[in-house]
């Protein structure tokens, strides 16, 4: 939330055309981005990607129609930043304080064949927490494709850093009863709604026909989701990233989170890029590491 002499000093960011910079839901500061083969949307709040859509196509990401938008409190869909804990944990906000902290706005930048970046970093972000300094800065680029990079720097000059961190990507497919998602055949997964019991994944495609929670350790692979109701085929191509993670709430579940819709999970399935559980990073001190992805979509 800014007041309107903050939003005089954001306003040096706007880019007539291309960037708009003004108040969102609830209050809540935001950059409108076009370009000529899309358009997206970022709240300051946890840098947050809640909207990006080429030209002619569908939303690429799912945002609910019950998310809450007020300080302090995620929001339900695009892209959250899961950091520097991914999950639970006890006496503190699940999926760590990155998506519900302010970011600052760094940059702007119209690039070469109507493309925009923007670059976001969260200073300070653990004063009063038990965790060694960092910065974090987030680099999205919006053309075609959205390109996301998370650069963790370890600002202690003597102690090491161990974080979690997971861009938690909410894509809108069109059945999910339709959707396949591949490119995790073989790999060692935590199945969370089976007490974390460790499995295989046999299949070659994945279906949702119940919920789904499952963290998919050791596989820097790409994975498409293909979304026959939509006809269009997703990638979500990642570095410095040895996790995934793939959720859908199902019936119950979505039944019983308040800030998403009852039918909304026939409509969503996540595919999250990061390092979790065994893959946690441990950043040496001065030492950085950079999570990246690149989302695309393509007609079936
Ligand atoms: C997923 C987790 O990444 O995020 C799920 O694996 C969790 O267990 C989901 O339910 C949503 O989390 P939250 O905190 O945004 O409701």
């Amino acid at each position: 939330m800014h007041t309107s002499g903050q939003l005089d000093q954001l306003n040096k960011f706007q880019i007539p055309g291309q960037v708009a910079i003004g108040t969102g839901k609830g209050g809540l500061s935001r950059l409108l981005i076009h370009t000529p083969a899309s358009e997206a949307e970022i709240y300051l709040q946890g840098a947050h990607v809640t909207r990006f859509q080429k030209q002619g196509e569908e939303a690429l990401l799912f945002l609910s129609e019950c998310s809450r938008f007020e300080p302090g409190q995620p929001i339900r869909g695009g892209i959250p930043i899961i950091l520097p804990w991914f999950g639970n944990r006890p006496g503190s906000p699940a999926h760590g304080f990155a998506r519900t902290s302010e970011w600052t706005l760094n940059e702007t930048t119209a690039l070469p064949g109507g493309g925009v970046r923007v670059v976001l970093t969260l200073p300070g972000a653990t004063a009063g927490t038990s965790w060694s300094p960092f910065e974090a800065r987030y680099t999205i680029t919006v053309t075609d494709t959205l390109a996301a990079e998370l650069t963790i720097t370890n600002l202690s000059a003597d102690t090491e850093l161990p974080l979690e961190n997971c861009l938690h990507t909410y894509f809108t497919i069109g059945d999910v009863d339709q959707v396949t998602v591949r490119g995790l055949k073989g790999i060692r997964f935590l199945d969370k709604v089976a007490n974390f019991a460790e499995k295989i994944e046999t299949g070659e495609e994945i279906r949702v026909t119940a919920e789904v929670d499952r963290v998919y350790l050791d596989t820097t692979d790409r994975v498409e989701i293909a979304d026959p109701a939509l006809q269009r085929r997703i990638r979500v191509a990642k570095s410095g990233s040895a996790s995934t993670v793939v959720w859908n709430p199902w019936i119950a579940k979505a039944k019983a989170m308040a800030d998403f819709g009852d039918e909304e999970y026939r409509g969503m399935i996540c595919v999250e890029s990061g390092n979790v559980a065994a893959n946690q990073l441990k950043i040496p001190p001065g030492g950085s590491a950079t999570l990246g992805v690149v989302l695309s979509s393509t007609r079936l």
